[in-house]
């Protein structure tokens, strides 16, 4: 009796389970609401704007229940008050920060991964995923000049990859307790501060971090560092680590990678390079050279999610010695033991997860579908975008940076001293919404940032924003005018 209650309490459970299991008609039904959702999104790209505000109603009154919901009003809510609220960072309007991708087939290469669900930490469980992941890292190894000894892993991001890197780093030159007051670390100002994060979180916030200036180009200056080099040495200090950008957030700069690996020698340091956002662009015949050097980082940081278009939550970190990453990051556990013994590096060994999405697909799919030709088109094609932007800018009266080692241009208002005129003008950018740009402060300086990254970003779009800035910088002018402010001698002129 007792027996046959719990079958039919297992029969009733089983029922009421099965709702996470669709049949073929209801899956058919889903993918094809999403398809289309997905396509007329990616049709409405040409003319939506890079940013708008958006209020978030509906999505805020609903409440997870108990009972089922519906794939329409849900696709509502996902239109008005999610893709349509913020930044639209799948748009070639988006020029701000370092805009995401966001490359279709990619789309298509998560939709398998998470039905097949592949478990990519371990070879073992499953040979095919970890070599395609192995593949993609064999790739970006061979594309920054590493030799075989290299390896790897893909992370959800940049700064995910710098923590892998310094601990790595931190690992290999065994800085410990008794040492670390003495150890020194050495990075410029215009570093991403997910190094400053990644310090902090492998325990190196007590070695000794050195600023270093920047050159007028905003690329690190090779002769402070090693002045500070010198010093530190002197001093008795421990020079441990040097971290390099290969193209900086702020303004697109590289810092002299050659250089700074000649001086990681001489003064035997792990040099790192954050080529987060900058990395890809090696692809190029335009700015490669840029990159000398680079092969002989001991760590490398690269952003799929970043210059290779692929969606937000790819990243990569490559790692010269692979026993450096290898030391740093393999544990041993016993309800694992018949996982190991296989030919393969697990992805489970190289970094801190275990469980993991299986993201080498999203990778490696448009890759072998597309091929690198095009990647390698829409790099040159934002390199010279960039260029084009900055010399129209500078024709209509902008103040610009220097020429751009990349593609991220920065400008502003001439002759505000104060900032004042450049916040209102940044201000009435955002309240326009139509091309999305960001803003930087560097020694005091506030500049606007256009970061020509986006896949989908062309000719047309840089004419909108050069209108848009044009429009927008003259009515900032004659606003003040009109307030009976003093004339700062400044006009824009017409494009
Ligand atoms: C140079 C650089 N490094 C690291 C990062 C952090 O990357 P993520 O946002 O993928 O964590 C960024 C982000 O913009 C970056 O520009």
């Amino acid at each position: 009796m007792e027996h046959l209650t719990m079958i039919d309490r297992l029969a009733e459970l089983e029922r009421f389970g099965k709702e996470l299991e669709p049949d073929q008609e209801e899956r058919e039904k889903l993918t094809c609401a999403a398809f289309q959702y997905a396509d007329a999104f990616i049709d409405s790209l040409a003319e939506a704007p890079g940013y708008s505000e958006g209020e978030l109603n509906d999505l805020r009154s609903l409440k997870i229940k108990e009972t089922p919901g519906s794939m329409e009003q849900l696709l509502g809510i996902l239109h008005d008050e999610v893709d349509n609220a913020g930044i639209n960072s799948a748009s070639g309007r988006h020029m701000g920060y370092i805009p995401g991708g966001g490359l279709f087939t990619s789309a298509i290469a998560d939709f398998l991964a998470a039905s097949s669900n592949r478990y990519a930490g371990i070879s073992y469980s499953s040979p095919g995923a970890v070599e395609i992941e192995n593949q993609v890292i064999r790739w970006l190894t061979s594309l920054v000049g590493y030799g075989p000894a290299s390896h790897g892993t893909l992370t959800s991001g940049g700064s995910i990859a710098n923590l892998i890197a310094m601990k790595a780093a931190r690992d290999f030159h065994s800085i410990n307790a008794a040492n670390i007051k003495k150890s020194v670390i050495y990075m410029a100002a215009s570093a991403h501060h997910s190094l400053l994060k990644a310090i902090d979180m492998t325990g190196l916030k007590e070695t000794i971090l050195r600023t270093i200036p920047l050159d007028a180009n905003f690329r690190m200056d090779v002769t402070a560092l090693f002045m500070q080099l010198q010093d530190d040495c002197e001093a008795g200090l421990e020079p441990f680590l040097i971290i390099a950008t290969a193209g900086t957030t702020d303004t697109g700069a590289i810092d002299p990678l050659n250089q700074i690996a000649a001086l990681s020698k001489q003064f035997n340091t792990w040099f790192h390079v954050d080529a987060a956002y900058g990395g890809f662009f090696m692809l190029t015949e335009e700015v490669k050279h840029k990159f000398k050097g680079i092969q002989k980082a001991h760590s490398i940081v690269m952003d799929p999610h970043k210059t290779l278009f692929m969606p937000y939550g790819s990243g990569a970190v490559l790692v010269r010695n692979r026993h450096a990453l290898l030391d740093s990051f393999s544990q041993h556990a016993a309800y694992l033991g018949d996982a190991y013994g296989f030919d393969d590096i697990d992805p489970s060994d190289c970094g801190p997860e275990l469980s993991r999405h299986f993201r080498g697909l999203r990778i490696w799919l448009p890759l072998q579908l597309h091929g690198v030709a095009p990647f390698r088109a829409n790099l040159s094609e934002k390199i010279t975008l960039a260029r084009f932007f900055r010399k129209e800018a500078q024709k209509i009266g902008f103040e610009t940076g220097p020429e751009p080692d990349l593609s991220v241009v920065i400008f502003r208002l001439p002759g505000d001293r104060d900032n004042s005129e450049n916040q209102i003008f940044l201000k009435e950018l955002h309240k326009n919404g139509k091309v999305f740009f960001s803003s930087t402060m560097i020694n005091g300086t506030l500049w606007i940032r256009c970061a020509v990254v986006s896949f989908r970003t062309h000719l047309r779009e840089i004419m909108e924003a050069l209108q848009m800035i044009r429009n927008i910088g003259d009515s900032v002018f004659r606003a003040r005018e009109n307030a009976g402010y003093e004339n700062k001698g400044c006009h824009l002129i017409a494009v």
